[in-house]
């Protein structure tokens, strides 16, 4: 899947597979404006007006506290862009934005994409990172003094609303004995992820650890839940933090890694190896980057350069994720793509099991004694 000019009908179709279309004029003059009229039609609160029935750009105008003038213009752009639909002078909400833009909706992703202007300002300084190679390092819970704590808040409710496209899906993928009864979930935030599995794993219990900062503004998400003591938030920083030893049944560390370089993922996941239970459950989801630019994969390779601009850090193919866990000691499974998630998988891996070791040393031991009595014997 990837962001591009859609045709509309059959020539427009021919003449861009024939590369008579301009893609990238397309892309970039109207790439802009539609990305900035969806994030501020949703700011001013344009869907929500139209929620319940269908209105007038002054209905549309007074109900947001909006410029008349302006609403109209803002209407047809959004009406264009297949948000809205228009019968005479009313506006009503495409199926599209009942079902993503509402907030009510609950598939909502509307705290999603006003979190995106937060990512469009970031995104104004790539090209200081392209000279520079410097990045800003404005990873929202980063810096306490420079984000606000509604911005710190919109992160935490975006990503959550982001989790809850995917989570029936990730908690039906994961498979765990069914003693199992300990979950770290690493950089968890909202906790929606660990309350879908706990919801599948009854007898499951989850930590979810992460920053001080994000753990003030996550707290209210994870509390409308009521999970109660099944799911509970442990505030620190995951670099630092004393992981414990033989503990966890399921390690979960989903959309972290891409804000850290190789030698703090491979410090991670030694940690995370110690905290394991034996036969214990290592699961790292991300937004993978493919091995080559070219095989596809527009979204991995553009968060990419956005981390790389961030965090400098950047996406990590599954190749990667699984060489790290095999280095620390796990056994990786074989890569999962997420259907829910277009761009997102899973790279599993399990701690062996002490005890089937041990089995196999005793095996090993009798074989070589035999082997010694029969040498004896000759
Ligand atoms: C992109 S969000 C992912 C949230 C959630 N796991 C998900 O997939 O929706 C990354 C999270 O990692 C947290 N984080 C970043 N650095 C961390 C660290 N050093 N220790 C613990 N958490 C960290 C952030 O605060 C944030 O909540």
């Amino acid at each position: 899947m990837r962001v591009g000019i859609i045709a509309e009908n059959i020539l427009e179709n021919l003449a861009l597979k024939l590369g008579f279309v301009p893609t990238p004029l397309g892309e970039t003059l109207f790439g802009s404006i539609l990305v900035r009229t969806i994030m501020v039609g949703t700011k001013v609160g344009i869907f929500e007006a139209l929620a319940s029935s269908s209105l007038t750009a002054q209905d549309v105008a007074r109900s947001c506290g909006i410029h008349p003038g302006a609403t109209s213009k803002l209407l047809n752009a959004l009406v264009g862009s297949k948000l809205l639909c228009v019968s005479g002078n009313c506006y009503s909400l495409s199926r599209v934005a009942r079902k993503w833009l509402l907030k009510e909706s609950p598939k909502s992703q509307y705290d999603s994409v006003l979190f995106g202007l937060v990512e469009a300002e970031i995104i104004t300084r790539l090209e200081d990172f392209i000279y520079s190679g410097e990045p800003l390092n404005v990873h929202p819970d980063f810096d306490v003094s420079e984000s606000s704590s509604e911005m710190r808040s919109l992160y935490q409710r975006g990503m959550c609303s982001r989790a809850k496209l995917s989570a029936g899906e990730v908690a039906r993928r994961i498979i765990l004995n069914k003693g199992a009864s300990q979950m770290l979930d690493i950089g968890g935030s909202h906790g929606y992820y660990s309350v879908a599995i706990c919801r599948r794993y009854p007898n499951l219990h989850a930590v979810i650890l992460d920053l001080p900062s994000a753990v003030k503004q996550a707290a209210p998400i994870l509390a409308e839940e009521k999970m109660g003591e099944q799911v509970i938030h442990w505030s620190g920083n995951a670099l630092t933090e004393d992981l414990g030893e033989d503990k966890y049944d399921l390690v979960f560390i989903s959309q972290l890694v891409h804000h850290f370089n190789e030698s703090l993922n491979r410090a991670l996941i030694q940690r995370v190896v110690r905290a394991l239970r034996p036969g214990g459950t290592l699961v790292i989801q991300e937004l993978i980057r493919r091995e080559k630019p070219d095989q596809g994969g527009q979204f991995g390779a553009l968060l990419d350069l956005f981390f790389a601009l961030t965090s400098d850090a950047g996406t990590w193919t599954h190749q990667e994720m699984a060489s790290w866990q095999r280095d620390a000691g796990l056994i990786p499974q074989k890569p999962i793509w997420l259907r829910t998630m277009p761009g997102v998988g899973q790279q599993i891996a399990m701690k062996p099991v002490k005890q089937q070791f041990k089995t196999l040393d005793l095996i090993q031991n009798l074989k070589s004694q035999i082997q010694n009595k029969s040498e004896v014997y000759k």
